[in-house]
């Protein structure tokens, strides 16, 4: 089955990729020829995710699914959240999110934080929302070159290695990303799309 993913971050592509099983075809917004920017004006995971997919859908006319996710840190009341990606302005520089959060953390010890993915699915004429969570802590030096974002500076609980030093086989098994995929794989067997 093909599958569109409303998203030109590749990281989250290639990470989908080994996601799903192999039954199924991710293809990217690029795959598609779409390079548009879509413009993430909602002021929650929930509705950045409905408006990516909305996006294609009704511009295309195609089924679809996308992601919205970010890193959501207690000490800072829930950010960056929703503002991940552009938490130090809008040019999306990563290193320059992750020197903003330690400012602002200065003083907190060992923080607590979680990675929230939140995906929004077209379907045959119906959408479906899942989420998906993982639990852990903030350090405040980077560790590990796996992954993207905020990877090398987040330790999921049970471990003491991050994201970045974990690599992709693990992140995938325990991410927020692998939870919300799971749910979605299981709503398409369910619906015998597979
Ligand atoms: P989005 O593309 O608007 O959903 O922004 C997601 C942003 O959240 C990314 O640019 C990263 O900064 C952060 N983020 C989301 N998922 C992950 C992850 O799995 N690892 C590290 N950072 C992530």
């Amino acid at each position: 089955m093909n599958l569109i993913f409303a998203t030109h971050n590749q990281h989250k592509v290639s990470e989908l990729k080994k996601l799903v099983p192999k039954s199924y075809s991710i293809f990217s917004l690029k795959d598609i020829c779409c390079f548009n920017e879509i413009e993430e004006t909602g002021s929650t995971l929930e509705e950045n995710a409905q408006i990516k997919a909305d996006y294609i859908r009704y511009k295309f006319g195609l089924d679809c699914f996308s992601d919205d996710s970010g890193l959501e840190i207690d000490a800072l009341n829930g950010y960056p959240g929703v503002f991940s990606s552009r938490y130090a302005g809008p040019k999306k520089n990563n290193d320059l999110n992750i020197q903003k959060i330690w400012a602002e953390l200065k003083g907190v010890k060992y923080p607590s934080a979680s990675f929230r993915s939140v995906f929004h699915l077209h379907l045959s004429g119906k959408t479906y929302s899942f989420e998906g969570r993982v639990n852990g802590n903030i350090i405040f030096e980077k560790r590990g070159n796996s992954g993207f974002g905020y990877d090398p500076i987040f330790i999921p609980k049970g471990f003491n290695k991050t994201f970045g030093e974990l690599g992709c086989e693990i992140k995938n098994k325990i991410s927020h990303r692998a939870k919300a995929s799971k749910k979605l794989i299981d709503l398409l067997r369910k619906c015998r799309i597979d």
